[in-house]
């Protein structure tokens, strides 16, 4: 499931407060609007171009297309009607008011760690201070049988854990507040744990090694959480805690730039965490163990090697490859000999998450259409990537994604021109990149999104 393929992107917004109807206390109000920032609710409640948590977003799933609702207060359309008991139900156990089991594109699963206070102060920030929109989105009409949303229950009982979070006195106190963050409100792991048969996340929380182990996301790979130092050092396991923290807040840091789903996730959700919950998140992150290393992994030292040889070669430019003509007359300029970039303005893409994942679609989609950073608080500016694909024919983007995919200390598998032909088929409903504020309006950027469109 939460496969999100319409995503509306957020150019940065303050939080302001509006239409505080019954004067609830503005402090319980704030901390609802922070917390529905870290639960990221508005980019799933919020339908491409339309009015804030209105609902109607897409969701693609494996059993048919799920229509997010409409969480405003308004008492038709929305959940004005709601008690907090019955938002609570919603929220921790996938209850609808109604007793209908939700489906599990909304992220009961992991907000069942949610404590009575925050679920208190969200419930008061939705009724209070979210604007309510009278529209009905789409209704979601799966076929049989996952139209017969009982049949929910036997996967609830099998999968979804009710127990609510219980602090853990053997972490420090903000790395545990980082814990509660990316086990509960962040749902981390919908897009980084692998699922099982049943489309289920393989482990709710840090007790297992499967939790944040890295997924597939409709191609796109959503790499390893699991920072510690026991691997091969890839990742986030090479990343100390800052440089996770600064991704989280700007969408870039010295060894990546935000590309795919989690553009939307920085710029809706991480961005307006403050530096210190940021900064549990990293270190509960960096508390997992790693990712077993496989056979044939390679260590920093021979990767460095590796890399410096590549390097050599492109400098010298004798007996190039097709590959490495490629990468020179489109790439290095940016991305350098190295592959290494230049820090914080071209990433690297030696040794970079996205280059080396199993699935190369994320790769190729970059490679066609280009990328382009979210536009954070801290850094507004955004240099985009331009897209190559009006330039490069599929086999020409094959043998330059398989060049970049074994160069340096890469070590990522072949491409194919038919692998790039499918991305290149798929780019064509690129998703709108507008950006939500939950206060009410749109926020129209440069227009220069269109030069990356496609890129999310
Ligand atoms: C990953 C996407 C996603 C996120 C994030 C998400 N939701 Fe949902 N939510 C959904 C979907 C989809 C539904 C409708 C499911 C269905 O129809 O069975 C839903 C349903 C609901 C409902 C039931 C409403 C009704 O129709 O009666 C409530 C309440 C709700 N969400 C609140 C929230 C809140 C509060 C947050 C943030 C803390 C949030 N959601 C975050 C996807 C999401
Ligand atoms: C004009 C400069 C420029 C050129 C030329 C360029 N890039 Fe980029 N590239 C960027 C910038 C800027 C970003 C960061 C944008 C983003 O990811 O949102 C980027 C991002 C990337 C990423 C994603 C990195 C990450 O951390 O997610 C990959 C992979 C990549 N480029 C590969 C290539 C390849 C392959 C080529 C040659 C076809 C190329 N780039 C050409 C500037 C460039
Ligand atoms: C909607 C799906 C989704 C959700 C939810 C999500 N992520 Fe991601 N995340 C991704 C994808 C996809 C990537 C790969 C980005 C790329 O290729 O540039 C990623 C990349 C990352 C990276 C960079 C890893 C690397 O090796 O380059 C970090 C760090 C990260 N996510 C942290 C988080 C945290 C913390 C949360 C929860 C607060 C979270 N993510 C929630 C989809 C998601």
């Amino acid at each position: 499931m939460t496969a999100r393929h319409l995503i509306p992107l957020l150019a940065g917004s303050a939080i302001v407060l509006a239409n505080q109807a019954f004067g609830a206390d503005d402090d319980t109000v704030q901390r609802g609007a922070y917390l529905a920032r870290a639960g990221d609710c508005v980019a799933c409640h919020t339908a491409p171009g339309g009015k804030p948590f209105a609902g109607g977003l897409p969701i693609e799933s494996p059993f048919g297309t799920i229509y997010s609702t409409n969480i405003t207060p308004d008492k038709k359309a929305g959940i004005g009607n709601y008690s907090e008991a019955e938002f609570a139900a919603a929220l921790r156990q996938g209850e609808r008011a109604d007793g209908a089991n939700l489906y599990p594109a909304m992220p009961y699963p992991s907000y069942a760690k949610l404590t009575d206070d925050d679920v208190h102060a969200l419930y008061v920030y939705f009724m209070q201070s979210v604007k309510p929109v009278a529209e009905q989105p789409p209704e979601t009409d799966l076929g049989f049988p996952f139209n017969q949303r009982w049949g929910i229950s036997a996967w609830n009982w099998l999968f979804a854990d009710a127990d609510t979070f219980q602090p853990n006195a053997s972490y420090d106190q903000l790395t545990d507040r980082g814990r509660y963050l990316v086990e509960g409100l962040g749902h981390c792991g919908s897009c980084h744990t692998p699922r099982g048969f049943a489309e289920q996340e393989k482990a709710l929380d840090g007790d297992s090694e499967d939790y944040l182990a890295g997924a597939n996301l409709n191609g796109w790979w959503a790499p390893s959480l699991r920072g510690g130092d026991d691997g091969d050092g890839r990742g986030i396991e090479g990343w100390d805690s800052q440089a996770i923290v600064d991704y989280l807040k700007t969408g870039r840091n010295a060894h990546a730039t935000v590309g795919g789903e989690m553009t939307s996730v920085v710029a809706n959700s991480t961005t307006h965490l403050t530096d210190k919950d940021l900064m549990g998140i990293a270190q509960y992150l960096k508390s997992l163990s790693a990712n077993p290393a496989g056979d044939g992994a390679t260590t920093a030292d021979q990767r460095q090697q590796a890399t410096d040889e590549t390097a050599a070669h492109l400098q010298a430019a004798k007996n190039l490859s097709d590959g490495e003509r490629l990468y020179i007359d489109n790439c290095a300029a940016c991305h350098l000999d190295d592959g290494n970039g230049a820090e914080r303005v071209f990433p690297p893409i030696n040794g970079n998450s996205l280059a080396n994942a199993d699935d190369p679609t994320g790769l190729i989609h970059t490679i066609l259409a280009g990328a382009k950073p979210p536009a954070t608080p801290t850094i507004p500016a955004q240099l985009p990537m331009p897209g190559f694909g009006w330039r490069l024919s599929d086999d020409e983007v094959a043998t330059l994604a398989t060049f970049v995919r074994g160069a340096w200390g890469n070590d990522g598998g072949a491409v194919t021109a038919d692998q790039v032909a499918k991305v290149r088929a798929s780019i064509d409903d690129a998703p709108l990149d507008k950006a939500v504020d939950p206060n009410g309006e749109l926020n129209h950027d440069d227009g220069e999104s269109h030069a990356a469109n496609g890129a999310q």
